[in-house]
């Protein structure tokens, strides 16, 4: 099995580009269901693209990756359509449950596996089924697959979501598009990747309307034309290495092809911090700091701070004076990264859904294990700011979500290598 060692304390300098985002590629595959040609460009060659890629090529269309490129150029003529998503292809990537509302407003039928729990909680998919049926899907769960129908095509309607989730926010978005009439959603999730999603949906000629957390779609006729969409910039990944370079940055590092806009609340949080940035039209430099300071946060929808950066600003804080409180307020488990992070030598305490984190402690390189793709990534930055060798194991968690993790920290010096 593939492992990461990295050789820790080295001062790092130069450039990072950042790739595609790979949470707003995945719904923008799902809804290429619903279209006929598309090219997608920007893509990030990541594995749980390729995933939803198979799941694609399964259900009947037609897919050609152009990986020098970072395109992908998708063909559904819609013969041969299979409307299953089966359990192996869903089973690694959660998002593959996000063809249930694109197969179910086309074809008006799907069959698509339960993607089950995860280690980061339990992730249910209830509020995904909640809109479908709102919408006049008849639903059933049997042998761990949800078995989706709407023989007479689903009808608009007003739903507000009970909580707010991205994955139900997006399926019920999708599924909206052909049903009859008007749909509002409500208490949705806005975030970057929501948004992209409906301007890609746009392309394909559909009348969608955001306000506030409201998505107003009305259905119309998909435009039968090729649709070209430039998949935004992946804002977690731009987050990770802001972070990776404010540990271990010598003189500056530029990170290129963003928009600092997009993530304006956590590069507050990052200066409160006591992070040195400075922001150009799209791209970021990171400089060298002084003393970091404390801070108390919690993750939230956007545009509150992400609990996919959680893991990854928790390691930064084991470098600032004082203690800080982070509290987890998306997932319920999602501090396995800590136990791994303490054996490095943090002090971190965890109380129900805070962690408290005292520092500045000097980190140690360590031998650990990777346990979901953002606390992997927390170990490499760990690893980066720690003294000697850390190993770190099962790294194919960091693969479904990172392109070319080595090889741009390697671009900036910083001594990581796969073996
Ligand atoms: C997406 C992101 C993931 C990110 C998460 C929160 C993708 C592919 N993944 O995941 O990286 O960490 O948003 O920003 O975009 N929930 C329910 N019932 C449901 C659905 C969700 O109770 O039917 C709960 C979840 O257990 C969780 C919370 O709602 O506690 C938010 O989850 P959600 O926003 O749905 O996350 P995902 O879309 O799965």
């Amino acid at each position: 099995m593939e492992k990461l060692i990295i050789k820790g304390k080295k001062e790092i300098s130069g450039k990072i580009s950042i790739s595609g985002s790979k949470n707003a590629t995945l719904p923008i595959l799902a809804a290429s269901i619903l279209a006929h040609q598309v090219i997608l460009k920007n893509i990030p060659l990541v594995k749980d693209i390729f995933t939803m890629v198979e799941l694609l090529n399964f259900i009947g269309l037609r897919i050609k990756i152009i990986k020098k490129k970072n395109i992908i150029k998708i063909n559904n003529n819609d013969n041969n359509i299979n409307t299953l998503a089966p359990y192996k292809l869903v089973k690694t990537m959660r998002a593959g449950v996000l063809v249930l509302g694109s197969l179910l407003t086309k074809y008006g039928k799907a069959k698509v596996s339960l993607p089950g729990g995860c280690a980061i909680g339990t992730r249910p998919v209830d509020l995904h089924l909640f809109a479908l049926k709102k919408l006049g899907a008849k639903i059933r769960i049997k042998n761990g697959y949800i078995i989706a129908e709407a023989k007479e095509g689903l009808k608009g309607n007003i739903i507000k979501f009970p909580s707010i989730s991205v994955g139900a926010t997006e399926n019920a978005l999708l599924a909206a598009t052909n049903a009859e009439g008007t749909t509002i959603l409500k208490n949705c999730a806005i975030e970057p990747e929501v948004k992209d999603l409906i301007t890609f949906l746009k392309k394909l000629g559909l009348i969608i309307n955001l306000k506030g957390r409201s998505i107003i779609v009305k259905q119309r006729k998909i435009k039968k034309s090729q649709i070209v969409h430039n998949v935004i910039f992946d804002r977690i990944e731009l987050g990770t290495y802001m972070i990776a370079s404010a540990l271990q940055v010598k003189n500056n590092i530029t990170i290129n092809k963003i928009d600092p806009k997009i993530i304006k609340n956590e590069i507050d949080i990052l200066k409160k911090i006591g992070v040195k940035i400075k922001l150009k039209k799209t791209s970021i430099i990171i400089k060298k700091n002084k003393k970091l300071k404390k801070i108390n946060i919690s993750t939230k929808p956007y545009p509150g701070f992400p609990t996919d950066l959680q893991a990854q600003l928790m390691v930064l804080l084991t470098q600032a004076n004082g203690v800080s409180k982070i509290r987890e307020d998306i997932f319920e488990n999602r501090f396995m990264h800590v136990p791994e992070l303490k054996r490095m030598g943090a002090d971190i305490e965890i109380k129900n859904k805070t962690a408290i984190i005292k520092g500045p402690t000097k980190l140690t390189g360590a031998e650990v294990m990777a346990t979901d793709l953002r606390a992997s990534v927390s170990l490499v930055l760990a690893g980066l700011a720690a003294e000697n060798r850390t190993t770190i194991n099962r790294i194919y968690h960091l693969d479904r979500g990172y392109e070319f993790l080595e090889r741009k920290l390697k671009s900036c010096k910083a001594e990581i290598e796969r073996v």
